[in-house]
């Protein structure tokens, strides 16, 4: 089973390149399934159903969330209805949506997992505790199961891999827009990269306009970052998963950058 997953998709310039290049880029692996980080799409923060709509229609199979899941209040028009978009299972569980989902395409099932980290992120409830919690219910499904562990925090993320390892197809994590070159086999079988990077403005400060950004770190005073222009990148990783054993066979960095 092969995969691509598509790091932090940011403003309108970032769906735009993921329009243009995901056809190719899913081509050129073989992959089966492709599932993208769309927490950052619309405006820097957050989604809507027109850009989920945007980002299906370019090739994802399913939407994964973070920090930003709720910043847009038309979220709540369809997270309930649409179970391709998914929000932290490790949030309250009061919360709409849903935290996990089990596609299955090519004769093949992947079960994918969204949680949150807890470091330098908002209060939610234990990513370690709610993923033992799902992991013996996704196991009747399927091996092939992918997390995506939105963090800030490198160590969060490379313990949750590690405990983890062996249990889970791939950890990869997201969040901090930054690709990190540490993609890597555990041993057991779980394939890891500690951040996919970001989908979005180049020239930017993760994104942001820089101006902006470094007023804001030089006055001290808040601001409202928009979208810096110019080039864009594309961030990512393919994984290919052994669909019997449910272990991860390669794991590979994607990452493009406009001329
Ligand atoms: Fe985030």
């Amino acid at each position: 089973m092969k995969l691509v997953f598509i790091g932090d998709i940011c403003y309108k310039s970032g769906r735009k390149m993921l329009t243009a290049r995901l056809k190719d880029i899913l081509g050129k692996y073989g992959a089966d399934f492709c599932v993208a980080n769309g927490e950052n799409a619309a405006d820097g923060k957050g989604i809507n159903g027109v850009i989920a709509k945007e980002i299906f229609d370019a090739g994802a199979d399913i939407i994964t969330t973070g920090n930003h899941i709720w910043a847009k209040k038309e979220v709540f028009f369809f997270i309930d209805s649409e179970e391709r978009v998914l929000r932290p299972l490790n949030y309250p569980r009061t919360n709409p949506g849903r935290g996990y989902a089990i596609i299955e395409k090519n004769g093949m099932k992947l079960a994918v997992v969204n949680l949150i980290g807890r470091i330098f992120m908002d209060p939610c409830n234990c990513p370690f505790e709610a993923m033992e919690e799902i992991l013996p219910e996704l196991k009747k499904s399927t091996k092939a199961i992918l997390v995506d562990f939105h963090g800030e925090a490198t160590s969060e993320k490379t313990a949750f891999a590690w405990n983890f390892d062996g249990r889970v197809s791939a950890v990869v994590g997201t969040h901090t827009h930054v690709q990190t070159a540490d993609e890597r086999l555990l041993p057991f079988g779980t394939g890891f990269i500690t951040d996919a990077g970001m989908t979005g403005p180049f020239e930017g400060i993760i994104g942001a306009d820089r101006e902006t950004v470094i007023e804001r770190f030089t006055s001290g005073m808040p601001a409202y970052f928009t979208m810096q222009a110019g080039r864009c990148q594309l961030n990512g990783v393919f994984i290919e998963i052994d669909e019997k054993t449910g272990k991860c066979i390669r794991i590979e960095r994607i990452y493009e950058v406009e001329d």
